[in-house]
């Protein structure tokens, strides 16, 4: 039996869930937040926008929140970027830098930054119910923005079409290509276009894999295998419910894409959700997308920190919901042949305000280890307890005595994720006050959980058995 004791300092505890804000995890000041909306990096800087109810703390008003950072571990929350209106509700999409034009808003020594968003018609529009793809410009770099007059530029006649990632795809002599989701068929949808405007089906892929909830919110983008000068193309899907851990999740496949056709490497036969890859498998981690231009080509994927079993319920106070950390990605080839997406938190250079735990534990045949997240001494009670597993390969969480856990039934939960790794696991444990991070291996699994304890969690100590 060994003990380990924290790798940082404690920082101050506080006894008052109204508190517990996070400080790296992007919240809004006093209003609620879902999904990362149109990730883009652009003259320095990195632009999320986010699902925002401007009027209130639950789901509502849909319309585009706005926030910039130059490291991206600090945000500025800016004003509302595209509000709703009394006929449209502005749901999810993305974002791209038009620099060549394509779209015509820009004028001459102009950039025009453009949105591309899904329309909710509501019943006082002329398409009530429809969902249908849209777009806005800015022409300062993000600050204002003009919905496009011919919108809806996209429309299929659809109640569950939506979230649509577009990016350049192909060089000088590229086009636009768009992945959406028809959510209730399960089916990611590619178009392409050569302007933004005009929109061309290009194929389907679906539904595969993870299939036991509405797919939402999907990505596609390429990603280098490491040490391999090799690239292949990931093709991302939440699904709600169904996730691997309940409820909301996020589920991706590795294959090719020829700018027409996504082809997976593996399409599992299986209906074993342990035999599909998952983005995450904590309860909250949905919504995820990647940031178009991102400099150096890194791949930087941000995603919502919650679960829609719940996240309306959440015990905090003016705002409601957080994103993850901000997660650079690659790809790894592992021991059993299959490439898998591997996760890095982006971390602020100097001391961080959250606690950060490094450590590495026996996970051999015959090994159990037992980790437990707790206040100071004498400050709380509440506790989350990972149990690794070196027999059954598993690493589980248990948040059922991390504090409040019963403003909703379904918020209390163990959960349990694979060990892909060898006989001595990673571990990565970063506490941000309601939200734990978890990267196991390097990041090839990683569990992101909300708690709610009574005082900050600032010790971990570690049992050892076998
Ligand atoms: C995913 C989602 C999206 C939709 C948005 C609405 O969480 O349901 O499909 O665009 O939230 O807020």
């Amino acid at each position: 039996m060994t003990t380990t004791s924290p790798s940082q300092a404690a920082a101050t505890p506080t006894g008052s869930i109204t508190h517990l804000r996070p400080a790296l995890h992007f919240t809004a000041r006093d209003t609620w937040l879902n999904d990362p909306n149109g990730l883009l990096h652009h003259d320095g800087v990195y632009h999320l926008f986010f699902q925002s109810n401007p009027h209130g703390n639950t789901w509502g008003n849909m319309s585009w929140g706005h926030a910039t950072s130059t490291d991206l571990v600090t945000w500025d929350e800016r004003p509302v970027a595209l509000p709703h209106t009394d006929e449209e509700l502005v749901f999810s999409g993305s974002a791209v830098a038009d620099v060549r034009n394509t779209a015509g808003f820009a004028g001459s020594g102009q950039t025009a930054l453009v949105a591309i968003y899904t329309s909710a018609y509501t019943a006082a529009s002329d398409r009530p119910g429809i969902q249908a793809q849209s777009l806005a410009y800015s022409l300062d770099g993000g600050d204002t923005w003009t919905r496009y007059a011919g919108n809806p530029v996209l429309d299929i006649g659809s109640r569950e079409f939506r979230d649509p990632k577009v990016f350049w795809h192909g060089g000088v002599d590229g086009r636009w290509v768009m992945v959406a989701v028809e959510a209730v068929d399960r089916r990611v949808v590619i178009y392409s276009s050569p302007n933004l405007l005009d929109w061309t089906l290009e194929s389907r892929f679906g539904p595969a894999h993870a299939v036991g909830g509405v797919w939402e919110c999907p990505d596609l983008f390429p990603l280098d295998v490491r040490d391999t000068g090799e690239s292949k193309w990931v093709l991302v899907v939440s699904l709600n419910p169904g996730g691997i851990a309940g409820g909301s999740g996020a589920q991706y496949f590795v294959g090719d894409f020829d700018g027409h056709t996504f082809t997976p490497d593996r399409l599992s036969t299986s209906t074993d959700p342990t035999d599909f890859d998952w983005l995450d498998y904590g309860r909250d981690y949905y919504a995820a997308v990647s940031f178009n231009d991102a400099p150096q080509g890194r791949r930087l994927m941000v995603g919502w920190a919650s679960n829609w079993d719940y996240a309306n319920a959440v015990p905090t106070h003016p705002w409601r919901s957080a994103m993850s950390l901000v997660r650079e990605l690659e790809l790894v080839r592992c021991a059993d042949g299959r490439l898998r997406v591997v996760q890095a938190p982006v971390l602020p250079a100097g001391d961080p305000d959250v606690e950060v735990f490094d450590l590495t534990v026996p996970t051999g045949p015959g090994t159990r280890a037992e980790l437990v997240l707790s206040p100071a001494e004498g400050t709380g009670t509440s506790r989350v307890i990972l149990t690794l597993d070196g027999d059954a390969r598993t690493v589980t969480c248990d948040r059922t005595e991390s504090g409040a856990v019963d403003f909703h039934p379904t918020f209390s939960s163990v959960d349990t994720a694979p060990l892909l790794g060898g006989d001595v696991t990673e571990l990565q444990i970063i506490v941000d006050a309601t939200i734990i991070e978890i990267y196991v291996d390097g990041g090839l699994v990683t569990l992101t959980q909300q708690v709610y304890p009574d005082a900050a969690l600032t010790e971990l100590r570690a049992t050892y058995a076998g």
